[in-house]
């Protein structure tokens, strides 16, 4: 494996069986005290590649309330990095509110995009030579590398009697970078578990465009064949049957779900981790091995948030 990485977590994170479920979850929950969920591996490889190349500020984009931004500015400020980021408009969230407010007490510079067909130049405009960009969701082939050997350390759990090699990994598809790394991981590993990627949002033939690219992309990044590539990209199969009304409206299933997987102990929100759980529910009904990736922070955010000031107009306006 190559490419330098900041520790930001701990790991390896818990594997469990979640009884009368018929399911596995992988807790990356769990990954940090400070901030859980699926940013954190990604970052360690983003903010280490930042650190390597000198760099001392960091830039991103995102929906104004996203966990992306959240986790980017804790982890950014925590290894003193400056921080600032594009924040684009998104459905009305209480849950994204409080997380930019949190992005913003921890020392995120917030520049305001009234549209995505605006982020683009108001990116080109804040980056200089001192920054590092952090892509959308922060899936590039350097971004998904966490997710390479958060699936090489699934192996070594499956290796050591913690649970059975999975048929199938079932996680939320925002920006690919999670379902491409693990896929490139299982190839890489020689495990025979593939990946479904629960859409979140539409159009979902793009997303499973995107998700399968990025892992060619980063199994060439890792040194794997072209054969190798390819096949790691079949292993992700994009379902597109949870989205609902899009991006960040709850779904029905989705709260059915969260109050099944409550009774097992985990939280869900209704834009990501409601929506992959539904699909893993009901792929849990037929015969095989299936392992719901919990993607999720579920660090208090109550001690972030007391000290943290109401949005200013300006930022509230973003939650439409
Ligand atoms: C909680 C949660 N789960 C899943 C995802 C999807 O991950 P990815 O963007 O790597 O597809 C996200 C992305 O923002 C997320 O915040």
């Amino acid at each position: 494996m190559n490419g330098a990485r900041l520790a930001l977590g701990t790991s390896p994170t818990p594997v469990e069986r979640l009884e009368g479920l018929g399911l596995w979850a992988k807790r990356d929950d769990k990954i940090a005290a400070l901030y859980g969920g699926n940013k954190v591996r990604k970052l360690e490889r983003l903010l280490g590649a930042a650190r390597a190349a000198g760099k001392t500020r960091v830039l991103t984009l995102g929906a104004a309330g996203s966990h992306q931004l959240v986790a980017t500015a804790l982890f950014g400020r925590r290894e003193g990095f400056d921080v600032e980021a594009v924040v684009v408009p998104q459905p009305s969230s209480e849950h994204g509110r409080d997380n930019l407010r949190v992005a913003i007490a921890s020392g995120l510079v917030p520049v305001v995009a009234t549209s995505w067909a605006a982020a683009p130049v108001r990116l080109a405009s804040r980056l200089r030579r001192d920054t590092y960009l952090v892509p959308l969701g922060g899936s590039n082939a350097v971004g998904s590398l966490g997710f390479v050997d958060a699936a090489k350390e699934l192996a070594g759990q499956v290796a050591a009697g913690a649970m059975p090699e999975p048929d199938v990994v079932v996680v939320a598809v925002g920006s690919g970078g999670t379902a491409a790394g693990l896929a490139v991981g299982f190839e890489a590993a020689e495990m025979r578990t593939r990946v479904v990627g629960v859409a979140i949002s539409r159009p979902v033939p793009i997303l499973s465009v995107m998700a399968r690219r990025l892992a060619r992309r980063t199994a060439e990044h890792v040194g794997l064949t072209r054969a190798q590539a390819a096949r790691a990209a079949k292993r992700i199969d994009v379902d597109g049957r949870w989205v609902g009304r899009g991006y960040g409206w709850p779904l029905p299933e989705g709260e059915a779900a969260t109050r099944d997987a409550a009774r097992a102990g985990l939280v869900l929100d209704a834009t990501y981790t409601a929506k992959a759980f539904a699909c893993a529910l009901t792929l849990a009904e037929r015969p095989g091995v299936v392992l719901y990736w919990h993607t999720l922070s579920t660090a208090p955010m109550d001690p972030l948030l007391a000290s943290a000031p109401e949005l200013p107009a300006e930022l509230a306006r973003l939650f439409r």
